[in-house]
């Protein structure tokens, strides 16, 4: 379109004044053609999704002043030394920073393992923040928003500010991460942002969670007061005193489908950087939390959690309909849950 309008104007001009002197003419053309060289390159500029500003910011980042040495190749990307608006980085200025979100589903210990890693001088996990509807209403909400918190300027409880060295979130798989997941990985491949998958091997005492705390948001049993996670065991003594009652028509097909949406979600991600986490695994090995801090190319710490595990104890203690609930599942593929954590 730019050319066939620069062409025209060319040759209309020619057409109307013959009889200028040549070398005005020759000026004069000479001027039409670099006004439409400079429209076509920014329309091209434009095309191509380039703007000025965006242009100035690039090369801001490529002239990294405390680039270390010691980094590997590959880890480049992954790297980061955000200029927070709010405050200043002060002596941390030169802590290079990982950026990272835990994906994982209600109830399966992602709120626990959230706080073992804010537990962590160097780790910034911010909590739920997709759990506020408007943030994920559309692809440029949810990119505003991880670029607002991956610049450290989000200010939650657990930030650390000036010496964050990973920063990250905790993300629902049904907050927006299925459903937008191609603009995500995007995001995260560009971005350079590592992804923690977080998941339960037990799925049904998932289930289990997932109806007592869906219970408990009405009956609020401590004292009026809706709790998730509790720090004490009288607390979680009594939130397990009610045993749900599992609809045994429905429950394979509810297996099934958590089963499907880690899987996809497992198929989505795959082309990013990732670790893949499971609940039991680091309820009986912490080392595994060694692993995640290599991860995130922190300092080695013991990390603790002040949060106490609400359903201890088998689970024919822990489900009101458990004849029914063992009927529907024995002699399938998830046999094995209503035994110990581990499904085969
Ligand atoms: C980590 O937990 C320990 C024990 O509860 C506590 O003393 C320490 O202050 C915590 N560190 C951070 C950074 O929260
Ligand atoms: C995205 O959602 C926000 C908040 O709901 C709205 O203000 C904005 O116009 C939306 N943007 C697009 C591109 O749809
Ligand atoms: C971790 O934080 C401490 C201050 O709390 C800081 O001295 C140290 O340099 C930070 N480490 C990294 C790897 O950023
Ligand atoms: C409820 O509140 C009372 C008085 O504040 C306290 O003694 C009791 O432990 C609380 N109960 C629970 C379950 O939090
Ligand atoms: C159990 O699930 C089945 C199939 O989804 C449904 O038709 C039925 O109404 C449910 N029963 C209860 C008590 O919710
Ligand atoms: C605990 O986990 C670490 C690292 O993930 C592994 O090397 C170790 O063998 C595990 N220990 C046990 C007792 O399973």
């Amino acid at each position: 379109m730019a050319d066939d309008l620069c062409f025209f104007s060319k040759d209309s001009f020619i057409f109307k004044a013959p009889k200028k002197s040549s070398l005005v003419l020759r000026m004069l053309v000479l001027g039409f053609v670099v006004v439409c060289s400079v429209y076509i390159y920014e329309v091209c500029l434009k095309q191509f999704g380039f703007s000025g500003k965006s242009e100035l910011f690039d090369v801001e980042v490529v002239e990294k002043p405390c680039m270390k040495p010691n980094i590997e190749l590959w880890e480049v990307p992954y790297v980061h030394y955000p200029k927070p608006k709010t405050y200043s980085r002060a002596e941390c200025v030169c802590n290079p920073v990982r950026y990272f979100a835990i994906l994982s589903m209600q109830r399966s210990g992602s709120g626990w393992f959230e706080t073992l890693l804010n537990n962590h001088t160097n780790i910034s996990s911010n909590g739920e923040v997709f759990s506020v509807k408007v943030r994920r209403s559309n692809v440029s909400m949810i990119i505003e928003t991880l670029d607002k918190l991956y610049n450290l300027d989000w200010l939650s409880s657990a930030s650390k500010k000036e010496c964050t060295a990973a920063v990250g979130l905790k993300w629902m798989l049904n907050q927006g991460v299925m459903q937008y997941h191609e603009d995500i990985v995007q995001y995260f491949k560009t971005k350079g942002v590592s992804a923690i998958f977080l998941f339960r091997r037990n799925l049904l005492r998932r289930m289990i969670s997932v109806l007592a705390n869906s219970y408990d948001r009405d009956a609020k049993l401590l004292n009026g007061t809706h709790k998730s996670h509790v720090h004490s065991p009288h607390e979680a003594e009594i939130l397990a005193r009610y045993k749900p009652s599992i609809n045994a028509t429905s429950l394979i097909s509810s297996l099934r489908q958590v089963e499907d949406m880690t899987a996809k979600a497992l198929e989505y991600f795959k082309s990013t950087r990732h670790m893949i986490l499971y609940y039991e695994d680091i309820v009986k090995n912490h080392t595994e939390l060694f692993d995640v801090e290599d991860f995130l190319r922190v300092p080695q710490r013991d990390l603790y959690s002040r949060q106490v595990k609400i359903h201890k104890g088998p689970l024919s203690s822990q489900i009101d309909n458990w004849e029914e609930v063992e009927k529907a599942l024995k002699g399938t593929h998830y046999e094995s849950l209503l035994h110990g954590d581990y499904k085969k």
